[in-house]
């Protein structure tokens, strides 16, 4: 189906320029570096096995399996992981802060489910309270069986995933680069529409959005030519307001604040 529709196989990332700006920034606090430690193995897919080592999960949640690119700190995610607990949710963010701020939020939200700060925990803090439950063996990846992370380049995990395996892929504020000369840093662009369209089956939905008229721009007219994908919007309000149960992210908070207005594009994969 993919190479009918004249999309290249070819995964890697051969001629492709990185696309994000930073690996960290700010040291993590002591309780952050030790979420990143203890729980972020146990949540991360092995590229070097099939299936990212956990064929079980693939299997598990082979109806709805979405995957976020980029999620910044997490806030998107981390509602739809807390919300969907039916949906399996695979998220890809090199940049270790905000990792460390997703797991640390899911930490809250997963002791919160489990009624734990309720029952007092000694009356500990969140923190203190987290640190205690891993110790008694619970944690993100006990609470969140429905997650999946990898913590690095999207474009080395896009080309290690089932053909077909996802039904959403979301590229929320993806970095804008808008000058020419950044133009192959862009993620909406030709080659890397390839490499999103291959795991995302047949009817699955690509969703992004941007603040930035390049990128809007670029970004269309690299989707609307690609092969694979056909544009869902009717009307100018399908591009202008959120879809339903959209989940506002920072960045996207700090461009409204600035006044900036945002461009949604839904994508489905033919
Ligand atoms: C402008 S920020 C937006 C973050 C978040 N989606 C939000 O809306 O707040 C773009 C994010 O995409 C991530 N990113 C850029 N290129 C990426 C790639 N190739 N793979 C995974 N994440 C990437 C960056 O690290 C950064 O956190």
């Amino acid at each position: 189906m993919t190479q009918e529709l004249g999309c290249s196989t070819d995964g890697g990332l051969r001629g492709i320029s990185q696309s994000f700006a930073r690996r960290r920034a700010r040291k993590l606090s002591a309780y952050r570096e030790g979420l990143i430690e203890e729980q972020l193995p146990l949540l991360t897919l092995d590229l070097a096995q099939p299936f990212g080592g956990d064929r079980a999960f693939f299997e598990r949640y082979r109806g709805d399996l979405r995957l976020e690119i980029g999620f910044g700190a997490g806030e998107h995610l981390l509602a739809q992981v807390v919300r969907e607990p039916q949906t399996g949710f695979i998220g890809c963010e090199p940049y270790r802060n905000g990792v460390a701020a997703l797991l640390a939020g899911l930490e809250k939200r997963g002791l919160e489910k489990r009624g734990l700060e309720k029952r007092g925990l000694e009356n500990r803090g969140a923190e203190d309270s987290g640190k205690k439950a891993r110790e008694g063996g619970e944690g993100v990846s006990s609470f969140f069986p429905n997650l999946r992370l990898f913590a690095d380049d999207a474009l080395l995990l896009l080309p290690a995933l089932p053909e077909g395996c996802l039904s959403f892929l979301y590229l929320l504020f993806p970095d804008p680069w808008p000058r020419r000369r950044h133009g192959k840093r862009r993620l909406l662009r030709r080659q890397v529409l390839d490499m999103l369209a291959r795991p995302l089956r047949t009817g699955g939905i690509l969703r992004w959005s941007t603040d930035e008229p390049v990128l809007v721009a670029t970004g269309l007219a690299a989707c609307c030519a690609h092969p694979c994908f056909v544009w869902r919007a009717r009307a100018p309000d399908d591009w202008r307001l959120p879809p339903r149960s959209w989940v506002a992210t920072r960045y996207q908070r700090k461009a409204e604040r600035a006044g900036r207005s945002i461009f949604y594009a839904t994508f489905e994969r033919r």
